[in-house]
Parts: structure tokens; C-alpha cells; sequence
């Protein structure tokens, strides 16, 4: 039996930003609030650098960081929180999108002085489409930033949901003097002094009106009081199911390189934030209360060390219990697979467990068995849904440019896009492979591995394509004229699936128009 209190403890989530908002940053100080680091800094990030951005060799550096951290456990106040790392870089959106797929919530970052980026909102529609309970962080309030309801407005019109502020600034940049905490009714006060304690000063105010306020932040009370008089009028009630349920998103306001008001989103979130849920397969939703083993691959990892081109395969359980020793239905292959060393994470502490519960991420030795989104369970059929394939956006034929080392070039290409590096299709007219991709970053990435892991050499060519869309109809007849009409666009993608690819946004345009049958799809799963 399945002890329903390791599920209802745990809290598997993702912290997402644009790029700079302070993810890194705020995932550390959680860490340090969870106990995981007792320094500020002891987490290295594994974010590309900006500087890095055609830098490869900085790229396979940082890889063999954030296989680190990967996924950031600690048990804080009775509850396990793993907090799953994903990578800053926006060429590398596709495993961020990957990775939502794999918890049951998410916190949003938001720099107070940019407000709603581009990658938060591609970032939030995956959200929107997976009804993922969201709460909102706006960073950087020690700098100069928006009007706080500006940013709120506009975070409800770019990213389409409601918002409820939990707590509320007090000024902000040179200003700044604290928030007030709506959630908890409590006055915290900033000093931007030591970075890397987690103590602050924190006044409990029951009364808005108590002369208390206006003792510790004189003659900002005032505009205290009116904001949160107009907060009142304009917000509704905050209600924990709209929050479950997607409808709604709590905001937060701190600075989390100075540590503030990350305590209090710490502590609302574990208060709220959803434990475990079901997820849906192709076939039924599994309950994580179920006895039997369930789980599916979201990530893999390849080993940095060309001698050993072994894989980090992260499963994330869904239902039952995963033991070590224990042998597993390997759906895809039909094959039972047994694991002796599977691994967890604790911060940046990599090991071998012999038991983890619904919620938990296992790292499982892999040497070339899985690929993403495959499902291991105790003998059913079973395929999981919500991790698609994205439409590309950067596309290039690849070619052989070493003809000795052709066996070697397909080997390599099959399992780096068995790990999601990229998409591999092919055309149906004359079999030539394009690779896509969501950033040009990868490009590079995958022309490197080749090289290093594979012994293999590719060259790209230039091809103008806009977009990859999976294509579905009832109607034959319209179906088979597309396919005639279209037959140097068409392609199949790795598992055999019909592609269209799009020459340009006119050519989608009027293919959409004139084929009213048929279903195009800009994602892999529909
Ligand atoms: P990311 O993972 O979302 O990309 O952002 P990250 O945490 O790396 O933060 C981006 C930059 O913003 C960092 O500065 C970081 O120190 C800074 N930052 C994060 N939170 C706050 C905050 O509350 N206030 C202020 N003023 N700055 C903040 P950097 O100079 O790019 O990097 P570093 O040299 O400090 O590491």
C-alpha cells in the first residue's frame, strides 16, 4: 500500500522568467530558506550566460552543472518540496516546456522594471494549456520599476489570467521600505543590508489603520492604506480553488536578491500549492493514490564524458511506489528494465534511493533505452499526454560531411533527438533530413556532440521554412489533394507522423484557408 501522507506532502514545481527576472536567484534563496545551502551562492546556475550565446564549450559546461540541478529537493516544515530547475536560455524553451509537464505548479518571476517578457509569455500559454496553478513573484523591487497596478493589469492582458495581490509594496527602488503582507496581515520592513542571512524585520499589524503603521513607515502609510482600500474595491477574495484550478494567480512583490518577501511566498505557497494530481494517458487518468508503479521520462541527460556515453534518464512518478531493484515494463520496448542505482536529488547532493513516492523525480542510468516521453509501469499499456513536441522555429537540412562516418552520424542523430535536443524531420519527396529547432543555440550543440560523442561530422544547409505543423482531417478526399498539392512541403517527423511545413505565415495562411478539413496542429499532440 502507498502511504497517502508521502503524497499529500509533497510540492513538485518549477520556478519560470524570463530570462534576468532573478529565477537563479530566487531558487537559491528558497534553498537557503529550505535549509538545502547555508550560503547564498553554493547553487551554481545553470543558465547559459548571455555571453555565452555562441560559446558551445560554455554550453557543455554548464551542462554538467544543471545535471546537478536538475531537481532541488529539500524538506522543509514537514513537506518535501522539489523544486525542478529549467534552463534560463530561451533557445533551450522546448525542455522548459518539457519540464512543466512534469510538476503540479509553478511561480512566475516578473522584474519589476520589464514586466511581462516574451519567454514568460510562451511560458505562461503552456501553462494556460495544462490549467497549471501559477503564483506570481515581481522581483527587483529595490530598483527603480512599474507602477505596481500597471504591472498587475498588464500581467492579467499578456499572460490571460486574473490576478490577486497577496502582498503589496511600499514604495519601491531608493524608496523602498518593505511590503505588506496581505496573506499573513503582517508589516515586513526592508533594510538592504546582509544578502545572505534570511532574517528581516517583520511588524504584525492586524488593523490597517493601527498608528503602528504609520510608527514604522510614517508617511507611506497613507498611500498604504489608500492602495489597499483600492485593492479591496477592484480584487475579488482570494480563493484557494480558483488558485488550484488555474482561474487564478496570487501575486507576490519582494526583492529576492536581498532575501525579502521570499519567506512569506515560501510560506504560501506550501500552504496552497497543489500535492501530487492525476495525470492523463492516452487511455485514462491515473490517481498518484494508485498502488501500482507509473511514471514517464521528461529529460535526458547525456553524459559529458565521450569515453562513457552513458544517460541520465529522469522519470517522474505518478502513481505507486518506484523501488531500487525492481524491475519495470518499459512500454515503448516491451522490455522489463531493473535499476540498481537510481538516484534523487537534495540541492546540489546527488543519491541512490531505494524508495520514492508520487511527485519525486528518479535520475535512472540509461544506456540508450529511453527516449522522452516514454512510460514505465507494472506491465500496462499505458502513454502519457502533455509533453509534446513544439512547432519548431529555426530549420536546416542536415548533411553528412564525413562519408566514412555515415553509420555513426544516424546513430548520433537518433539519440540526440531521442533526448529532445531538437526535431528531426524528413521529407517524403526526396528523404533529405531537416533539423528544427526553437533557438539557432542548438545548431551549434548538436553539430559539437556529433563530433565529440559520436565521431561524427555534419554540415547544415539553409532552408526558408516558417513554421512545422502536424496535420489531421476526417476527409480523405481533401487529405490525399493536400498531400498532392503540398508533396515538397510534406515531411514525417521521428514517430512517422504527417508534417506540413510551412514556406512562410502567407503559405500557412492560405493552406488553412483553402483546406477547411483539415486540422493543422502547432503542436505534437492533439
Ligand atoms: P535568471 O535566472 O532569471 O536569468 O536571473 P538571475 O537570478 O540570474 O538574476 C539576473 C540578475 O538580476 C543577476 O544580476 C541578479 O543578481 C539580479 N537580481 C536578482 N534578483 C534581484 C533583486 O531582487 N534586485 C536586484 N537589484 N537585482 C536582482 P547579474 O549582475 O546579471 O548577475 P550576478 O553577477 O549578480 O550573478
Amino acid at each position: 500500500m502507498i502511504p497517502e501522507i508521502e503524497i499529500k506532502r509533497r510540492r513538485t514545481f518549477a520556478i519560470i522568467s524570463h530570462p534576468d527576472a532573478g529565477k537563479t536567484t530566487l531558487t537559491e534563496k528558497l534553498l537557503l530558506f529550505g535549509g538545502a545551502i547555508h550560503v547564498a551562492g553554493a547553487v551554481k546556475s545553470n543558465k547559459i550566460r548571455k555571453s555565452a550565446t555562441s560559446d558551445f564549450m560554455e554550453i557543455e559546461r554548464q551542462r554538467g552543472i544543471s545535471v546537478a540541478t536538475s531537481v532541488m529537493g529539500f524538506d522543509y516544515k514537514g513537506l518535501k518540496v522539489n523544486i525542478l530547475d529549467t534552463p534560463g536560455h530561451e533557445d533551450f524553451a522546448e525542455d522548459t516546456y518539457r519540464t512543466l509537464s512534469a510538476v503540479d505548479s509553478v511561480i512566475i518571476v516578473i522584474d519589476c522594471a520589464k514586466g511581462v517578457e516574451s519567454q514568460t509569455r510562451k511560458l505562461m500559454n503552456v501553462c494556460r494549456m495544462r490549467k497549471t496553478p501559477v503564483i506570481v513573484f515581481i522581483n527587483k523591487l529595490d530598483r527603480p520599476g512599474r507602477d505596481p497596478f500597471e504591472l498587475l493589469d498588464e500581467i492579467e492582458r499578456e499572460l490571460k489570467i486574473n490576478v490577486i495581490p497577496l502582498s503589496w509594496p511600499i514604495g519601491m527602488g531608493t524608496t523602498f521600505k518593505g511590503v505588506y503582507n496581505m496573506y499573513g496581515g503582517k508589516l515586513n520592513l526592508f533594510f538592504p543590508v546582509n544578502k545572505q542571512t534570511i532574517t528581516q524585520d517583520v511588524v504584525e499589524i492586524n488593523d490597517i489603520n493601527s498608528p503602528e503603521l504609520d510608527k514604522n513607515i510614517g508617511d507611506y502609510s497613507t498611500a498604504l492604506r489608500d492602495d489597499l482600500q483600492l485593492i479591496n474595491g477592484v480584487y475579488p477574495h482570494f480563493e484557494v480553488k480558483d488558485y488550484l484550478m488555474g482561474k487564478v494567480a496570487p501575486v507576490f512583490f519582494g526583492s529576492a536578491i536581498n532575501n525579502f518577501g521570499v519567506k512569506e511566498l515560501l510560506e504560501c505557497f506550501l500552504e496552497i500549492a497543489p500535492h501530487p494530481q492525476n495525470s492523463t494517458t492516452a487511455t485514462r487518468e491515473v490517481s498518484p493514490f494508485e498502488n501500482k508503479l507509473t511514471g514517464f521520462i521528461f529529460k535526458i541527460h547525456a553524459n559529458m564524458d565521450p569515453n562513457h556515453r552513458d544517460r541520465i534518464a529522469f522519470l517522474k512518478i505518478c502513481s505507486g511506489v518506484f523501488e531500487r531493484n525492481t524491475s519495470y515494463f518499459h512500454v515503448t520496448s516491451g522490455k522489463w528494465i531493473k535499476f540498481s542505482n537510481p538516484t534523487a536529488f537534495m540541492a546540489e547532493k546527488k543519491s541512490t534511493i531505494d524508495r520514492a513516492y508520487p511527485g519525486d523525480i528518479v535520475g535512472l542510468h540509461d544506456t540508450g533505452n529511453f527516449k522522452i516521453s516514454d512510460t514505465l509501469t507494472e506491465g500496462e499499456d499505458l502513454q502519457f499526454k502533455g509533453i509534446p513536441s513544439f512547432s519548431p522555429e529555426q530549420f536546416r537540412y542536415i548533411e553528412n560531411a564525413d562519408p566514412m562516418k555515415y553509420k555513426q552520424l544516424a546513430k548520433g542523430i537518433d539519440q540526440l533527438m531521442d533526448e529532445g535536443v531538437a526535431q528531426l524531420f524528413t521529407l517524403k519527396s526526396n528523404g533529405r533530413r531537416i533539423i528544427g529547432t526553437v533557438g539557432a543555440l542548438q545548431f551549434d550543440v548538436i553539430q559539437f556532440r556529433l563530433e565529440h560523442e559520436y565521431g561524427a561530422k555534419c554540415r547544415y544547409e539553409v532552408i526558408n521554412l516558417h513554421k512545422a505543423c502536424w496535420i489531421e482531417s476526417q476527409s480523405k478526399e481533401q487529405l490525399d489533394d493536400f498531400r498532392k498539392r503540398k508533396f515538397n512541403s510534406m515531411a514525417l517527423d521521428k514517430w512517422g507522423r504527417e508534417v506540413f511545413l510551412a514556406e512562410s505565415p502567407y503559405a500557412l495562411q492560405m493552406a488553412i484557408e483553402k483546406f477547411d478539413k483539415i486540422q493543422f496542429h502547432f503542436t505534437s499532440e492533439f
